[in-house]
């Protein structure tokens, strides 16, 4: 089988909380592996050491054969929308994308606005993104996520906020995404979202995570 994630051994632990318990498992990839569970499970924490955000104080996790903070602080080709977005509030939908690709310098002007048309945004729209709508915030946050055009996109929650043709949009998106190859890890609190996308679903209880047998 061709694993793109391996999550090892992982355990975490804030004070003496153990909020990640001894997590073992495997993603595959070209798939949409569904996380579900119950609020302070920990399926956040366990997306944020996929990204490399945090560090297990046990066990590792390997993103397309490298050890993150070992062979690599942060997995190459990784898009994520973990919790709700930040932006800087007084500029653009545009500007806000182009200030945070700028950082890595690697996409251009049309492939910016190309993700804001992806996500139903307006690229020309010089509205300051602090004023943007919750469901408008988190197309933003999509953009971001999919703009350099990543192999694995984490998402966390990323249907909040959306109406209803947002919802539909985003899962044409994501089955798109998985039908060019790319691999999905969807944490969601949505029975049908993840009924109608995933291809493995998980459970978070207590930060233990078992696979659920459909
Ligand atoms: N930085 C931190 N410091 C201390 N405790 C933390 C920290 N981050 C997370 N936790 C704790 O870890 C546990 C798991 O949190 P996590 O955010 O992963 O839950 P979740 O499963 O994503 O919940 P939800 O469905 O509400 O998003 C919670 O008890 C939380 O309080
Ligand atoms: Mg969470």
């Amino acid at each position: 089988m061709d694993d793109i994630i391996q999550i090892e051994g992982v355990s975490k632990s804030y004070k003496d909380v153990l909020v990640l318990d001894n997590v073992n498992c495997a993603f595959e990839r070209a798939k949409i592996h569904g996380i579900v569970g119950r609020n302070g499970s920990g399926k956040t924490v366990l997306l944020k050491t996929i990204c490399g955000f945090i560090h297990p104080d046990k066990g590792r996790v390997v993103v397309d054969g490298k050890i993150i903070g070992q062979d690599i602080d942060f997995p190459k080709n990784i898009g994520a929308i973990i919790e709700a977005p930040g932006f800087l509030p007084t500029i653009s939908a545009y500007k806000s994308l182009e200030y945070l690709a700028s950082l890595r310098n690697v996409v251009g002007k049309e492939v910016i606005r190309q993700a804001i048309v992806t996500v139903g945004l307006n690229p020309d729209d010089k509205k300051h993104v602090g004023k943007y709508s919750l469901g408008m915030k988190q197309r933003l946050g999509l953009a971001q996520a999919i703009m350099e055009n990543p192999d694995i996109l984490i998402l966390d929650e990323p249907m909040n906020g959306l109406d209803n043709s947002g919802v539909s949009e985003m899962r044409d998106l994501f089955l798109n995404f998985k039908a060019e190859g790319k691999t999905i890890i969807l944490v969601s609190h949505n029975s049908e979202d993840i009924k109608m996308l995933c291809d493995t679903v998980c459970e978070m209880d207590r930060g233990i995570l078992s696979s659920v047998n459909e």
